[in-house]
């Protein structure tokens, strides 16, 4: 029954003096995220002195997301991110961010992806041409690069993009690494001391900035108008005041929009063959639709809505391996949730993995079965399934995904049949985002 009183939130029982939930946190972080709905759809749990109150029901999260979104801005754990890489979508918030979608939306368009597709599948095509038959290949890192190309070589003119995507991969690890150390960092002093690990990420953050940076102001000068998604930018005006954007904002975008393209596809194509390896029959049918509808030719972007088992295997990994295991969002205004006041200030948690796997949602959540999105399967609960979010920061790339994902997929099974090196197993690795462990394949030719 609805109440005014926020206490009447149940608290996440077994908090330590000090420490609250931080030690059950750092031993199994996704088995913690998920047990949080045992409590209470909605509950109380702390982490050291920040207490957060955890959303775990759909409907909650919806009203959270969508109907009071307002209400809403991006929580603690994107302030790190902000300090880093500036002021982009991702990270920013109230009119502000509303400007900003409103002036980088037209670059995600449909018709601009059916531009950008052509590179997209030509780089994956590069990629699956250069494994040899029998040849071990690490298909995690494999993805992840193939993924920061397709991104690069779409936001940037190819002559810049291999100057700028050399220095992004030399950069990439130690940046990732380096933010999801700094997010989770219980005291920002750490982060300050001159310890190798800190002065290795300092380097590779001012490279990686200096190489956008010079990319953005090249062109700049040369006026010039191209397809690359840095051009639109550049062109992009406020449709109230007719400004543009400023060099420091396009960076901080362009920056933003590496990091949310790059790691988020390339986990699910992992995820997609460690399913398809564990499952021959789901395999056997992935292989016969691709080749019924290619017919050994390149990927078009005609063919992506033809393959629907495809996409509804890329579905179900959205689903299962969500990498999104903990948001955070901090209420901006008095607000209600599930009957209860929230006083401005209050950090809300929410994790799309754990409601991707709830019982009440998801008949056998546990079982990889993207049948439960072919006709014979059962209707999924309005707000269960997210896994690009909702209301106003949904994510702006989900078109640019499904494209690089399909693309992917199909130019792989469509010339190798993969196969996980013995005693391979692949874990869910709880980073910034969950990732896959590493997956070394054999590939032979089909
Ligand atoms: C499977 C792939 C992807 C998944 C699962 C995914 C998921 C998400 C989610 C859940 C958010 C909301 C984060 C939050 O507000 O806390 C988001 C935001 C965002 N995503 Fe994606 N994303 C994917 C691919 C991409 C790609 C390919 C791009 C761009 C090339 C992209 C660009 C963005 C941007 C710019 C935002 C911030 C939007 C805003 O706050 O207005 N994402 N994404």
């Amino acid at each position: 029954m609805a109440t005014s009183n926020s206490t009447a939130i149940p608290a996440v029982p077994g908090a330590l003096p000090g420490l609250g939930h931080v030690p059950r946190m750092l031993r199994n972080p996704l088995a913690f995220v998920t047990s949080l709905r045992d409590t209470g759809d909605l509950a109380w749990f702390r982490l050291g002195p920040q207490r957060l109150l955890a959303v775990s029901e759909p409907d909650l999260v919806h009203q959270m997301l969508v109907t009071d979104g307002r209400h809403y801005d991006q929580g603690k754990y994107f302030d790190k991110i902000r300090d880093t890489f500036g002021n982009g979508l991702p990270v920013s918030n109230g009119a502000f961010h509303t400007r900003q979608r409103r002036l980088v939306q037209p670059a995600f368009h449909r018709e601009r992806i059916a531009e950008y597709f052509e590179v997209m599948s030509a780089c994956a095509a590069t990629m699956a041409g250069a494994w040899r038959p029998g040849e071990a290949v690490p298909l995690k890192e494999e993805a992840l690069s193939l993924m920061l190309g397709m991104v690069a070589r779409t936001l940037f003119a190819a002559e810049v993009s291999e100057t700028v995507n050399a220095e992004v991969r030399r950069s990439w690890t130690t940046v990732v690494k380096g933010i999801a150390w700094r997010t989770m960092s219980p005291t920002p002093l750490l982060e300050k001391l001159p310890t190798p690990g800190n002065r290795r990420y300092e380097q590779a953050t001012s490279r990686m900035r200096a190489a956008v940076t010079g990319a953005v102001l090249r062109q700049r000068a040369t006026g010039r108008s191209d397809s690359s998604l840095l051009s639109m930018l550049l062109e992009a005006r406020d449709a109230e005041t007719g400004e543009a954007m400023s060099d420091e904002q396009i960076v901080a975008e362009i920056f933003l929009i590496l990091f949310a393209g790059t790691e988020t596809a390339a986990f699910m194509t992992v995820w997609l063959f460690h399913e398809l390896s564990r499952r021959p029959d789901l395999a056997t049918r992935l292989y016969d639709e691709v080749d019924s509808v290619l017919s050994g030719r390149a990927v078009t972007f005609d063919d992506l809505p033809k393959l629907t088992f495809t996409r509804r295997m890329l579905t179900e990994c959205l689903r299962l391996r969500h990498p999104g295991w903990m948001f955070m969002r901090r209420t901006n205004a008095p607000t209600e949730l599930g009957g209860h006041e929230l006083p401005v200030g209050t950090e809300t948690m929410f994790s799309i993995y754990a409601l991707h796997r709830d019982p009440r949602s998801f008949r056998d959540p546990l079982v990889f079965d993207p049948d439960r999105w072919g006709p014979e399967g059962e209707p999924v609960p309005e707000n269960a399934y997210i896994p690009f979010l909702a209301g106003k920061r949904q994510c702006i790339g989900d078109g640019f995904a499904w494209a690089q994902m399909v693309t992917t997929i199909a130019t792989i099974a469509s010339r190798w049949k993969v196969t996980p090196a013995p005693g391979t197993e692949v874990k869910e690795l709880p980073q910034a985002l969950m990732a896959p462990s590493e997956m070394p394949v054999f590939v032979t030719a089909r």
